[in-house]
């Protein structure tokens, strides 16, 4: 199998690039965010506040996650159920990266991810795919920009959602998400010392995706 890791801070544009590159190369993409989303998503409708460490682990036994793929779009399944609609809201966002400093969760999300790679070709993004999941990938890449340029991908992401975006309160949000992933004592976001980076701040997705590509193909 082969197993490509690709981490970053949120709006580097893993997602993007990782999804295109999945399906120009027939590799499985590989979302574990929408992992960790689903699991703060849990807690907030549990009633329980994702900061709140004891009662997050008291309760984490009731989240069964399981991801599916349909017509090649992964689906996060909460307990039996889809919740890719329901977990792309900021706060949703901020219990994720809330919930994803406590090692029982890791541990949790680290053994599905495994799971997966370990029989399928794929591409995983994530913060800790290259430094903690999956050590050993074939090709390991570092996607970074700019906070500015982030921020700015994500306000227009969320007008063409038809959602409200305050671009100073994006950059807020960024950059306190920013500073909690890289700052954990559990598998911080860091660049592993065998990716390459590649900082997006001055390139299009079309660029970065050929890019990425190229490095696959001499892999594969
Ligand atoms: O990639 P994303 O923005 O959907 O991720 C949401 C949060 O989940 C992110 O702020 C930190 C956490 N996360 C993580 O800790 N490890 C991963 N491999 C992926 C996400």
């Amino acid at each position: 199998m082969i197993n490509v890791a690709i981490d970053g801070p949120a709006g580097a544009g893993k997602s993007s690039i990782a999804k295109r590159a999945a399906s120009d190369l027939g590799f499985i993409y590989v979302d574990t965010g929408a992992m960790f989303r689903a699991i703060g998503f849990y807690m907030i409708r549990s009633g329980i506040d994702p900061s709140d460490e004891e009662k997050v682990k008291e309760k984490l036994d009731g989240a069964e996650i399981d991801i599916v793929y349909e017509d090649g779009v992964q689906c996060v399944l909460l307990n039996g159920e889809n919740v890719n609609s329901l977990i792309r809201t900021e706060e949703v966002s901020d219990a994720a990266s809330k919930v994803a400093v406590l090692a029982p969760v890791r541990k949790k999300m680290l053994i599905l991810q495994r799971n997966i790679a370990k029989n399928h070709d794929v591409i995983m993004d994530g913060r800790d795919i290259g430094t903690a999941v999956l050590p050993d990938a074939d090709l390991k890449i570092y996607l970074t920009a700019s906070v500015e340029v982030r921020a700015q991908r994500r306000y227009k992401e969320n007008l063409e959602k038809g959602m409200e975006a305050d671009i100073e309160e994006i950059k807020r949000d960024i950059s306190e998400r920013d500073r909690r992933d890289m700052t954990r004592s559990e598998a911080p976001l860091k660049k592993a010392e065998d990716a390459v980076e590649i900082d997006t701040s001055d390139m299009t997705i079309d660029e970065v995706t050929d890019e990425i590509e190229r490095r696959i193909r001499k892999v594969r």
